[in-house]
């Protein structure tokens, strides 16, 4: 065999013993939690997902794509059998789906959300829950009259390098406009009539999201890659924002044709909700112990998505500029390529015991292993997946931890989640938390497998085959 040969293959080799190794500890761990794993068919994608959100009042709104449908929030939350003295906590509340469920079932509810859009969006739609008659109004006569159009003022709005050229010029003064009409209102209305400018943002530039970043349409003169991208049409500013008040306001006022997912509220009245803006890092240790009764959640998946790419326009447009955005990148659950190490024991302490249960975890261990491995022979397609993996798992041990404290007895963990793959080899996101979460003190009660398995990206189909990936909800009890 000639020496080119034997270093093509060399490699190869080296990888195959790793991956066995990662196939043979991951099959051991699936023995041990087989048990709790079942294929609900109850869980279809549609309702994991933010898709069974599109026709429901209030949740229509945003276009939240990572997050997932209160119909599912609404099953954990029945299924669980709460009652209206109890607390709810959403970590990564995005944009609120499980805040606003509960309270609509009568259940109060907290909320963390690093960043400032699904801040946005929670802070305005409670609004709306209890919008006097008077504001109403005015914004029924912001859909009639379409003042902006006329309003001879303008407002600049930030542009970071991400997001520059998103709008064609007439909307780019249409929303400057509409940025400086929003000022003669009170502070109720701004919020609510900036909402709905978050709303049509993606529908009126030039930009469609796509998790890892914004994809930019041919028409921007923005455009990278081989194929030219065109992402349809192009929404005119004024109809979009027209519409988009009429939907608003037919919910406010109970005119929508589609029921409120025909919910029976525990309660009469509505639970109170609150969001913490922050990472939940940080905020977790500062909440109370034993003073939350169940988690239901979807922490960013070890996907690589950016939500501070997906989510810049809206970023740039509340005034995130780029020293901010790198801040909130850096801040953001490792989920990127970019994350850097966090420094978690200056954060707290107290963190050593989830550190050691991660330094000691075996499946864990072994798959670092391989893939600093990859990055030391300069096989891995990004340096970065290496860290990334790392920091995902061992800041998600320290997430589990704190919420185990704040659980009180007998609460419950419901988490949303997808494994994923790299360099071939498979990573069982469900396996390894819940075995982190069982080492932290939980009791596993279920991991419940979607019906058909996740694809996977493109780019691994080609070379690694079509090993499907596994969606999951896990359900763990506080003993
Ligand atoms: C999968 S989404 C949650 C979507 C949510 N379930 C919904 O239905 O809208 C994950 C969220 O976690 C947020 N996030 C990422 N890192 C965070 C952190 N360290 N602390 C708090 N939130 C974070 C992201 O901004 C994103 O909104």
């Amino acid at each position: 065999m000639s020496k080119a040969v034997l270093d093509a293959v060399k490699p190869v080799t080296g990888d195959n013993m790793f991956i066995n190794k990662i196939a043979r500890l991951d099959y051991a761990l699936e023995k041990v939690y087989q048990p709790y794993m079942r294929v609900d068919h109850a869980l279809t994608r549609k309702i994991v997902s933010f898709q069974a959100n599109k026709t429901v009042p209030f949740y229509r709104w945003y276009k939240y794509k990572e997050g997932f449908s209160a119909r599912l929030v609404e099953h954990y939350i029945r299924k669980h059998g709460i009652d209206t003295t109890k607390k709810l906590l959403d970590p990564f509340a995005g944009s609120g789906a499980t805040l606003f469920c509960a309270g609509d079932l009568g259940i109060d509810a907290l909320g963390v959300e690093l960043l400032p859009i699904g801040q946005h969006i929670i802070k305005a739609r409670n609004l709306l829950n209890y919008f006097s008659n008077d504001n109403l109004e005015t914004l029924m006569q912001w859909k009639n009259e379409k003042p902006w159009i006329k309003r001879k003022g303008e407002i600049n709005f930030t542009v970071l390098r991400i997001t520059d050229g998103a709008y064609s010029e007439e909307n780019t003064i249409l929303i400057k406009k509409i940025l400086s009409c929003m000022q003669r209102e009170n502070e109720d209305l701004k919020t609510v009539l900036l909402l709905a400018l978050f709303c049509i943002l993606e529908s009126i530039s030039f930009t469609r999201k796509d998790g890892q970043y914004l994809r930019w349409d041919q028409r921007s003169g923005r455009c990278w890659g081989a194929l030219p991208f065109n992402k349809g049409e192009i929404r005119n500013f004024n109809d979009a924002m027209t519409e988009k008040l009429e939907e608003i306001i037919q919910d406010v006022k109970g005119e929508s044709e589609n029921d409120l997912l025909d919910f029976v509220p525990l309660s009469v009245k509505k639970g109170r909700l609150s969001v913490i803006g922050g990472s939940c890092l940080r905020e977790l240790p500062r909440l109370e112990e034993n003073s939350i009764d169940l988690v239901i959640t979807s922490p960013p998946y070890c996907n690589r998505y950016d939500y501070t790419r997906t989510y810049a326009l809206e970023l740039a447009m509340i005034g995130v500029d780029e020293k901010k955005l790198l801040e909130l990148r850096q801040e953001m659950l490792s989920c990127t390529v970019e994350n850097r190490e966090k420094d978690l024991l200056s954060l707290n302490p107290a963190w050593i015991s989830p550190l050691s249960i991660c330094d000691n975890h075996e499946l864990l261990q072994k798959i670092l292993e391989y893939l600093y491995a990859k990055k030391d022979n300069k096989t891995l397609n990004n340096n970065g997946i290496p860290r990334m993996v790392k920091g995902y798992f061992y800041e998600m041990a320290r997430v589990l931890y704190e919420l185990h404290r704040v659980l009180a007895s007998g609460g419950e963990v419901v988490m949303v989640n997808d494994n994923v793959r790299y360099a071939g080899a498979s990573i069982s996101v469900d396996l390894i938390l819940s075995d982190i979460a069982a080492k932290i003190g939980f009791q596993i009660e279920e991991i419940s497998v979607l019906p058909i398995g996740k694809g996977d990206s493109s780019q691994q189909m080609g070379i690694h085959g079509k090993e499907p990936l596994r969606k999951c909800v896990y359900i763990w009890r506080k003993k």
